[in-house]
């Protein structure tokens, strides 16, 4: 067993690293309060392969593994947790899902230019009736022959305004369940595709969440994903994928918030001393750099398996419920650690407190995690 990361490892990390400090950094607070999407830093990534980190090099990817996937998303994610969920959405819903699942010719005509970041994807599953319940679909797609007819609406998607390309999971036959789902490329501008307005978010306030609706959009057959009555595992493989993404994302917030009350800590005075010298602010720190490693091993260990190509589906939900946690009890610390200045947005950690909470939401609530977790260990 080596824990030890490789030089390219390093070099991809301290790349997304460097990239986090001087381009995200900047203006992280005031698209924080604007709900600005960092458009021009989605081009960016972009043109550094983060869009299409897993993707192979012959449809425009960085043809890197899942380990580097998972640096890159824990260095932006320390800074700016709104551009991380663009980049994890973006890699595991959509360029995953198209690569493992699409044909030739969707990945000719969608995968190449959302690897390039030329494109950018939304992953569109939840409803207003179907959010842990994934399998109660209310969105309709009709089997036309040569197309389909969708109609439904969806609920907190992400990119939602801004995407180009949608994967829409649609119930096809309500009679077969599961079995009777399918998933669909529909494009932007696609005629009764409406785009609701944008969600005002307590955290992740950069990304751009929205409602759709759908009123009989026509979808050719060619862009449904996959055999008739696949969307459902579609969605639930490409989501265990997603849940590495979103867990190296929580590792990231609760690792910045970590570094920024270690700085603070010994620079901070009270009582005659640096704060870090006061063992109820010292023993906060070791509980904080504890847990840390230990999400990080967890995250680590889920991408590993997604690399040795075994089953990550119960490595996944592990990372994400515990990474989860670990962020949301320590950006909490981080704030307390600061104090007053904790409070206060020129700091840093509120955002980062802010952002952690939708780590244990979306992509499978913690709740969730934990049926998939459960579910595993009974079966075993
Ligand atoms: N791989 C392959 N097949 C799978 C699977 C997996 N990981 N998980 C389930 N399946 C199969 C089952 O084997 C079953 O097949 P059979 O009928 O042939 O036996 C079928 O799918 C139905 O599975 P379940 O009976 O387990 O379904 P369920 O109704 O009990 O639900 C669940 C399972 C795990 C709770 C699932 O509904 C779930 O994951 N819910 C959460 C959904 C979610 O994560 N939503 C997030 C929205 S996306 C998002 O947040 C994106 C964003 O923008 C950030």
């Amino acid at each position: 067993m080596d824990f030890s990361l490789s030089e390219e490892h390093i070099m991809i990390r301290d790349a997304a690293r460097d990239f986090a400090q001087t381009e995200l950094l900047p203006g992280v607070i005031e698209r924080d309060n604007k709900q600005e999407f960092p458009q021009e830093l989605v081009k960016k990534m972009g043109d550094l392969g983060f869009l299409g980190i897993m993707v192979d090099p012959k449809y425009g990817g960085s043809g890197m593994d899942a380990i580097s996937y998972v640096l890159i998303m824990e260095e932006l994610s320390k800074i700016d947790a709104s551009a991380s969920v663009i980049v994890s959405v973006n890699n595991s819903l959509v360029c995953y899902g198209l690569e493992a699942y699409g044909t030739e010719e969707q990945k000719q005509k969608y995968l190449t230019k959302l690897a390039t970041g030329e494109f950018v994807g939304a992953f569109c599953l939840s409803e207003p009736e179907a959010g842990s319940d994934a399998t109660s679909q209310k969105t309709t797609a009709i089997d036309k022959g040569d197309h389909y007819i969708i109609n439904g609406t969806k609920n907190w998607i992400t990119s939602g305004g801004r995407a180009d390309v949608y994967i829409v999971i649609a119930q096809t036959d309500r009679d077969k369940g599961s079995h009777g789902i399918n998933a669909f490329i529909v494009e932007k501008g696609a005629k009764g595709f409406d785009i609701g307005p944008k969600e005002d978010k307590l955290g992740i306030r950069g990304s751009d969440t929205h409602t759709l609706q759908f009123n009989d959009v026509k979808v050719l057959k060619e862009n449904r994903i996959g055999v008739n009555g696949s969307g459902f595992r579609f969605a639930m493989k490409t989501l265990s994928g997603g849940r590495i993404g979103i867990a190296a994302q929580a590792l990231g917030i609760a690792s910045g918030a970590f570094e920024l009350a270690l700085k603070y800590s010994k620079e901070r005075k009270a009582f005659g001393t640096e704060i870090c010298n006061h063992q109820a602010i010292a023993f906060k720190l070791a509980d904080m750099a504890t847990d840390i490693e230990a999400a990080r091993h967890l995250v680590m260990k889920a991408a590993w398996e997604k690399d040795q190509g075994k089953n990550y589906d119960y490595s996944s939900a592990m990372a994400k419920l515990f990474a989860s946690k670990v962020a949301m009890e320590h950006t909490v610390e981080a704030v307390q650690i600061h104090g007053g200045n904790g409070f206060v947005k020129e700091y840093h950690v509120e955002r980062l407190m802010r952002d952690a909470k939708i780590t244990q939401i979306y992509e499978g609530t913690s709740e969730i995690q934990k049926i998939v977790i459960s579910r595993s260990l009974i079966r075993k």
